[in-house]
């Protein structure tokens, strides 16, 4: 016979009078040394596996029509587990409650969205380095410039050496490396100086007042 769980009464919504009747409890027997962290994992671990115990052999509907003394062993177990938890979490200033509900956050969240593809970074500038991309993108600085013809890689790998010396390079001569705003997102177009047009670039550097730092300020922040 299979029967579904049934709705269980309605648990405390805190479990301070619990804990607190617990710390009396080990206060007592001075059990405090033995409850360090490390102990109270393996407990919560040891007491989970003798839950585990008394469904070792049976059936999914065995499983939800235990004889009488069975769950009554269990319920001892679960009992264990709670008690190890909030055990584990006053010793590790841990609220349990709070780290159940922040859980399930995102447990649902990611059963909403899917799971996430795992974004594989391959372009990164080291912590002490600022870098802004609009900076760039909105004064003529093309993707292709820095990443290359991403369009064209089967793999994304790093085109430019992204080192100091070559932003320096650029952020001293920037006219060379200029093309037409509309055109910095089409990677198959050419600057404007290998189009013969390096007047415009120089204009674009000084009506834009393009004037990008080489002051170890201007990236080290
Ligand atoms: C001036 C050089 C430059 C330009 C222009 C530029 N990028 Fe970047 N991009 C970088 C650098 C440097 C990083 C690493 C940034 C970091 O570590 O924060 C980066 C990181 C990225 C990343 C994250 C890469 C990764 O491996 O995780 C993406 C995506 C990206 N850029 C897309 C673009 C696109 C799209 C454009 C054009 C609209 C563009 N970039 C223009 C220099 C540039
Ligand atoms: C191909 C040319 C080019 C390259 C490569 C480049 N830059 Fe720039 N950078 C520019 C231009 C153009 C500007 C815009 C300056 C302006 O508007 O005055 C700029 C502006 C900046 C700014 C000022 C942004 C702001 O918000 O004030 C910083 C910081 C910067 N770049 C850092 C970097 C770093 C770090 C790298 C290397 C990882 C780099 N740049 C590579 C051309 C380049
Ligand atoms: C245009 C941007 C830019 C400017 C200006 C700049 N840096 Fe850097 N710096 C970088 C970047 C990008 C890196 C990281 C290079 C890398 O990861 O290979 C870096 C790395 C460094 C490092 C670490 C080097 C290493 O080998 O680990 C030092 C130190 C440093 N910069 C000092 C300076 C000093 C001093 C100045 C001024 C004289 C300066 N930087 C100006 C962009 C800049």
């Amino acid at each position: 016979m299979t029967t579904t769980p049934t709705a269980a009464s309605p648990l405390p919504d805190n479990l301070d009078d619990l804990r607190e009747r617990l710390r009396r409890f080990c206060a007592e027997r001075d059990w405090a040394p033995y409850h360090t962290p490390k102990n109270l994992a393996m407990s919560v671990a040891i007491e989970a596996a003798e839950i585990m115990e008394h469904f070792q052999w049976c059936t999914a509907d065995e499983s939800y029509s235990l004889p009488r003394e069975k769950r009554v062993e269990v319920a001892n177990e679960i009992g264990d587990v709670l008690l190890y938890l909030l055990g584990l979490g006053r010793t590790l200033d841990i609220d349990i409650i709070a780290a159940a509900r922040d859980k399930l956050a995102l447990i649902r969240e990611s059963a909403t969205t899917g799971k996430p593809v795992p974004w594989v970074q391959v372009h990164k500038v080291p912590d002490y380095v600022y870098f802004n991309h609009s900076a760039h993108v909105n004064r003529g600085v093309s993707c292709v410039e820095c990443h290359g013809k991403v369009n064209e890689m089967e793999v994304v790998r790093q085109d430019q050496p992204q080192s100091m010396s070559w932003c320096l390079d650029c952020h001293r001569a920037p006219a060379q490396r200029l093309r037409r705003p509309g055109d910095v997102f089409n990677l198959d177009s050419p600057t404007l100086a290998a189009q013969g047009k390096l007047d415009e670039a120089i204009a674009l550097v000084h009506n834009w007042k393009v004037k990008p730092p080489q002051s170890c300020s201007g990236c080290h922040r």
